[in-house]
C-alpha cells in the first residue's frame, strides 16, 4: 500500500533542510516564502515512511488554540494534496483533540501551545502509542520564550530504537527583532548541530502576482514592515500600536455579550476586511472575520450570506464608499457609514487603547495585522508619527469602525435581537 507523493511540489530553496537531520532545522523567511507549507509537506512525507517507523511529531505555537488555523490546517492540507479522494484511508484526522496518525507507520501527530504554565505542565507528560516524541515543530517560533523551548528541548532524549530515527527541532517565524533570543541562540554562533534558512516571497514559485504588488506598495508605504514581512531580514517593527489584545477560544454566542456588531473596511488591492465584534463589560472581543482580496462586493454578500452573518446586527463601513454601502443594505444588511472628521483615527486608537481586545483564534488575519500594525516613521527625524502606516492595515481599520457605537452613545444603536429574529 503505497502511494507516492505525485501531487505535492516543492520549493527547491528548501532542498538542504528537508535533506537535514541537523537538532534544530531554523527557517527564518518573509511572509509567503513557503516555510509552513514546506515543512508541512515534509513532515507528512516522513511520517508516512516506513523507514521513520516510529517517528512523532508535536507542533507547538504560544497559544494552543491557534494551531487548527495554521499547523493542523497545513498539515491536512499536505494530507489531501498527496493522498487525494484516499486520505482517509492513510490518515486517520481526528478534530478532537487534534490528532493525525498515519495508518501506515502509526506515527503520530500532536499539537499543543506554552501559553501559561497548565500549558507547559501539559508537555511533560506526552506519550504516543508507538515510539517516542522525535519530531517538534515550532510555528511563529518568534511568540515563544526562550524558556518554553528548553522546555521542549529537553524533551527529545534518550536512545531510539530505530536506526533511522533522529531528534529534531524545526522553527518557522518572521524574524521581528534583531534583538530576539532566537537569533542569540542560533544565528549569531557556529555549532554543528544547527541548519538556519533564510527565504523570502521572491524565491516561492507558487505565490500569485497580486501578492507581489501589495508587497510593493508595503516597500514604499512601510519600508521597516518589508525588511521584515518583505525581506524577511531581522529587522524592528517599532512602534507597534496595540499591545492591549490577547488571543485566546471563547464562546462567541451572542447571549455571552452586553452587545455585538459588525465592522467592514472596503478593499479590493487591499484586504476587505469585515469582523464581528462582541462587546462585554467594555471590552473588545473579535470573535470572526472575513478578509478577503480582490472579491467584488456582490460575491463577498455572498461569502456574507453564506457564513449566516446576522441582519440585524449593525455594520459599521468606512464611508468612502457609499455606494458599497448601498449594496449591503440593498442585501438586507444594517450597513451604516463611520463619519470621519479630523481626529477619528487617533481617537478611534485611544479608545481601543483603553479596553481589553480578546480575539478568537481563528481570526487569523486580525492576528497576523495587529502583531505588526506600528505607526509610521519620519524618514528624516527616524521618530514615529502620530499616524499609523497605511498597509496591512485592514482588520485594524474595521477595528478602528468597531469603536464608533461605544465611542458616539449618541449614536443610540442597539444590537438587540428584533422579534422574529
Ligand atoms: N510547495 C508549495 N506548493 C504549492 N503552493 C505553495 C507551496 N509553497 C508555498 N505555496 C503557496 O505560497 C503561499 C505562501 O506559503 P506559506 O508556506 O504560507 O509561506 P510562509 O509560511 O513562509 O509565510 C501558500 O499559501 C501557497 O499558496
Ligand atoms: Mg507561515
Amino acid at each position: 500500500m503505497t502511494v507516492t507523493a505525485v501531487k505535492v511540489q516543492f520549493n527547491r530553496h528548501f532542498k538542504e533542510i528537508n535533506q537535514s537531520q541537523k537538532r534544530y532545522r531554523v527557517l527564518k523567511g518573509s511572509a509567503g516564502s513557503g516555510k509552513s507549507v514546506n515543512i508541512a509537506q515534509d513532515f507528512i512525507i516522513k511520517l508516512s515512511d516506513e523507514r521513520y517507523k516510529g517517528a512523532n511529531l508535536l507542533c507547538v505555537r504560544k497559544v494552543n488554540e491557534t494551531n487548527r488555523n495554521s499547523t493542523y490546517a497545513e498539515l491536512t492540507g499536505a494530507i489531501n494534496k498527496i493522498y487525494g479522494a484516499r486520505a482517509e484511508e492513510f490518515w486517520e484526522i481526528r478534530q478532537s483533540p487534534l490528532t493525525l496518525r498515519s495508518r501506515v507507520t502509526g506515527n503520530e501527530v500532536i499539537f499543543r501551545g506554552v501559553n501559561d504554565a497548565r500549558d507547559r505542565e501539559k508537555l511533560k507528560s506526552i506519550t504516543f502509542a508507538h515510539g517516542k516524541l522525535t519530531w517538534i515543530w515550532i510555528e511563529e517560533a518568534t511568540e515563544l520564550q526562550e524558556s518554553d523551548v528548553d522546555i521542549l528541548d529537553d524533551r527529545l532524549r534518550g536512545e531510539l530504537d530505530n536506526p533511522n530515527l533522529y531528534y529534531q527541532i524545526t522553527f518557522t517565524f518572521n524574524p521581528v527583532s534583531a534583538t530576539h533570543w532566537i537569533k542569540r541562540k542560533y544565528f549569531d554562533i557556529v555549532n554543528p548541530d544547527i541548519l538556519t534558512h533564510h527565504s523570502t516571497y521572491l524565491q516561492n514559485r507558487f505565490i500569485d502576482k497580486a501578492y507581489h504588488r501589495r508587497m510593493m506598495l508595503r516597500k514604499e508605504q512601510d519600508p521597516e514592515g518589508y525588511e521584515v514581512y518583505g525581506l524577511g531580514n531581522w529587522g524592528e517593527i517599532g512602534g507597534v500600536i496595540l499591545k492591549n489584545y490577547k488571543v485566546m477560544e471563547f464562546d462567541t454566542s451572542f447571549h455571552m455579550f452586553d452587545s455585538k456588531h459588525y465592522a467592514q473596511d472596503f478593499g479590493f488591492n487591499h484586504a476587505n476586511a469585515i469582523l464581528e465584534v462582541g462587546v462585554k463589560d467594555g471590552d473588545f472581543y473579535v470573535c470572526d472575520e472575513i478578509y478577503v482580496h480582490e472579491k467584488d462586493t456582490s460575491e463577498i454578500i455572498e461569502i456574507a450570506n453564506r457564513r449566516g452573518l446576522d441582519k440585524y446586527l449593525t455594520m459599521y463601513c468606512d464611508s468612502a464608499e457609499p455606494d458599497r454601502i448601498q449594496m449591503w443594505n440593498n442585501a438586507g444588511y444594517r450597513a451604516v457609514a463611520v463619519e470621519k472628521e479630523p481626529g477619528s483615527v487617533q481617537a478611534q486608537i485611544d479608545y481601543l487603547k483603553q479596553r481589553m481586545i480578546y480575539i478568537h483564534p481563528n481570526c487569523v488575519n486580525t492576528i497576523k495585522e495587529i502583531q505588526q500594525w506600528s505607526w509610521k516613521k519620519d524618514k528624516k527625524t527616524g521618530l514615529y508619527l502620530d499616524e499609523p502606516v497605511t498597509v496591512f492595515d485592514d482588520a485594524m481599520a474595521a477595528l478602528r469602525y468597531s469603536t464608533e457605537p461605544l465611542r458616539k452613545p449618541e449614536l443610540n444603536w442597539s444590537s438587540e435581537r428584533p422579534r422574529g429574529w
